[in-house]
């Protein structure tokens, strides 16, 4: 059975923009109301400028009116599948506390909840 979350991130990590590393990450997000969200990596020349694909995501997400994310899916080529960075960890982990991420390479792919990649999270409670 196909899931449309993971054929926007297989389609989105096609459009990656990663001459520099040549590592392509797709990034797809599900909104509380079970819109669709896209992202990629996009490196740049000045490489300390690279954008993820995630928080590219989270972007596209917010400029498109959503804050409750349900569920992140993400696509590499690698095996086992690659969990988000650090800095992506903590953007998603603000519009999404509950969120499942999943993981999927060329093999396998693998499952986390946001409280297992970000334990002890500093989030928008810590400021209310
Ligand atoms: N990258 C992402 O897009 N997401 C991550 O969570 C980790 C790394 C990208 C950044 C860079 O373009 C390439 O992968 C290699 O680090």
């Amino acid at each position: 059975m196909t899931d449309p979350l993971v054929e926007a991130a297989r389609a989105v990590q096609q459009r990656a923009y990663a001459p520099y590393s040549g590592y392509r990450v797709g990034a797809a997000l599900e909104t509380d109301d079970g819109s669709i969200y896209v992202g990629c990596n996009v490196e740049n020349a000045s490489y300390g400028l690279t954008i993820c694909a995630e928080r590219a995501a989270v972007t596209a997400a917010v400029a498109g009116g959503a804050r409750r994310l349900r569920r992140a899916v993400l696509v590499t080529d690698s095996d086992p599948p690659a969990a988000p960075c650090g800095a992506c960890r903590q953007v998603l982990n603000e519009f999404g506390p509950d969120l499942t991420v999943e993981a999927v390479g060329p093999a396998r792919s693998v499952r986390w909840t946001m409280r297992e990649l970000l334990p002890n999270a500093f989030g928008p409670e810590q400021l209310a």
